[in-house]
C-alpha cells in the first residue's frame, strides 16, 4: 500500500473514532487543516522537477478529496446518530391514557357573593368597595360609636400600628364603614344639586368584602366576609327594609318557604335596631331560627356624618354574613372548611 492510501485509511479510522461533531473537527484538522497532513505533502512538493509535481499533485488532490468524502460522511453518521438520540428522548407514547387538566372553579363563598351582587342588582342597588385597613374614625367613630363607648367592646378588634383619627389603624371590624364612605362620596357627587335645594338620588348600595375579629370556632373565623346594605332616601322606611330583605332571602335560598324575623337588638349606628333571623318551612333546617344579618334604621348621628339632614334623610342598613349564607345554603356545618383550601372540599362547588 503506497503512503497516501496509507493516509486516507488513517483518515478513515481517526473520522470512525471520533464520536461527537467536535472530536471530528479536531481529527479532520490532522489531516486538512493548516498544519495538516495534505497541507505538508503540497508544501513538500516544492522541490520537485515539474513532470513528478504534476502525477504528484493529482496523486495527493485524489487524496485529500478522498479524506473530504470520508469526512462528509462522517458528519452526516455523526449528525444522524444525534438526531436518533433526540428522537427516542422525547418519544411519545400516543397509546398512554391522558392526562387530566384540573377543572377550576369559583370559591363558594364566591359564588355567594356574586348572587348577592345580582340579587340586589336587581333591584338597583349599586355595588362599592372599599379598604380593609380602616380608620377608628369609619370603622366606630362616624357609626356613633366614640372611644369610650361600651359598644366597641362588642368587637374585639385586629388593631395595627400606627394611626390617627383619620389614618388606618384596624382591620375593619365589619363593612359599616362603607356606609359613611360610599354616603359621603354620593353627596360629594350630588352637592351642587342638594345645595340648591333639589332633591337627592337615594343612596342605594351594597358593599361585599372581608372583615376581621379575633374569633375563631365553627361558626366564627377571624377573618370572614360581610356584606353590607345602605339604602337612604327621603321615604325610606322600616317596611322597606322587610320587603328588601325578605325577597333577597326568597331569591337567594330559591325558596318561598321561608319566613324572616326581625328580632329587637342594639347597634350603636341603628335606632331601632334589629336581627333578622329566618327560618325555613321545609328541608333539613325546617323549624329553625338562624340569624342572617344584624340592620336597623340608620341613627341621625350617622345620617350627618354622611353629611346629610337627618330631619330630611332616613333609611335603613343591613350587614350580613355571606359565609353563613354559603353554610345555610349547601348545608356545610363547620365555616372553617371554607378558608382551608382543601381542593377535596372546594371541588365539590363546580
Ligand atoms: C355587625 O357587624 C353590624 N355591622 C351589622 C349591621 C350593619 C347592623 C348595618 C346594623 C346596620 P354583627 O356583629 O352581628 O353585626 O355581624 C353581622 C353578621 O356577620 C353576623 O350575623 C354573622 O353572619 C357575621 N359574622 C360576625 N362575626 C363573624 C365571624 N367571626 N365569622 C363569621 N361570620 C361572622
Ligand atoms: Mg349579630
Amino acid at each position: 500500500m503506497n503512503e497516501l492510501d496509507a493516509l486516507v485509511d488513517s483518515a478513515r479510522a481517526g473520522f470512525a473514532q471520533a464520536t461527537t461533531p467536535a472530536d471530528l473537527e479536531n481529527t479532520k484538522a490532522q489531516y486538512l487543516g493548516k498544519a495538516g497532513r495534505i497541507t505538508e505533502l503540497m508544501k513538500g512538493m516544492a522541490a520537485l522537477p515539474v513532470d513528478e509535481k504534476k502525477t504528484r499533485g493529482a496523486a495527493i488532490n485524489l487524496a485529500k478529496q478522498a479524506i473530504e468524502v470520508a469526512l462528509t460522511e462522517r458528519r452526516q453518521a455523526l449528525a444522524d446518530a444525534e438526531l436518533e438520540i433526540q428522537l427516542k428522548a422525547e418519544a411519545l407514547d400516543v397509546t398512554l391514557p391522558g392526562r387530566q387538566r384540573g377543572q377550576g372553579g369559583l370559591h363558594p363563598v364566591s359564588l355567594t357573593l356574586e348572587r348577592i351582587e345580582a340579587i340586589f342588582g336587581s333591584m338597583g342597588f349599586e355595588v362599592a368597595e372599599g379598604p380593609e385597613i380602616e380608620s377608628d374614625w369609619f370603622n366606630f367613630t362616624a357609626l356613633n360609636t366614640p372611644e369610650d363607648h361600651p359598644a366597641r367592646s362588642m368587637h374585639d378588634t385586629f388593631y395595627v400600628e400606627g394611626g390617627s383619627e383619620k389614618v388606618p389603624n384596624l382591620l375593619r371590624t365589619h363593612t359599616s364603614p362603607m356606609q359613611i364612605r360610599h354616603a359621603v362620596q354620593h353627596v360629594k357627587r350630588h352637592r351642587v344639586a342638594l345645595d340648591a335645594g333639589q332633591p337627592m338620588p337615594e343612596i342605594r348600595v351594597i358593599a361585599p368584602g372581608r372583615t376581621y375579629r379575633v374569633d375563631s370556632d365553627a361558626t366564627h373565623s377571624p377573618m370572614f366576609h360581610q356584606c353590607e346594605g345602605l339604602w337612604v332616601g327621603e321615604n325610606v322606611s322600616f317596611k322597606d327594609l322587610k320587603f328588601v330583605f325578605t325577597d333577597f332571602c326568597r331569591t337567594f335560598f330559591e325558596s318561598n318557604d321561608l319566613v324572616l324575623r326581625f328580632r329587637p337588638s342594639f347597634f350603636p349606628f341603628t335606632e331601632p335596631s334589629a336581627e333578622i333571623d329566618i327560618q325555613f318551612q321545609s328541608g333539613p333546617l325546617a323549624g329553625r331560627w338562624l340569624e342572617v344579618a344584624g340592620s336597623g334604621q340608620v341613627h341621625p348621628n350617622v345620617v350627618r356624618n354622611m353629611g346629610l339632614d337627618p330631619e330630611k334623610y332616613i333609611g335603613f342598613a343591613f350587614g350580613m354574613g355571606p359565609d353563613r349564607l354559603t353554610m345555610l345554603r349547601y348545608g356545610v356545618n363547620d365555616l372553617r372548611l371554607f378558608f382551608d383550601g382543601d381542593v377535596r372540599f372546594l371541588s365539590q362547588f363546580r
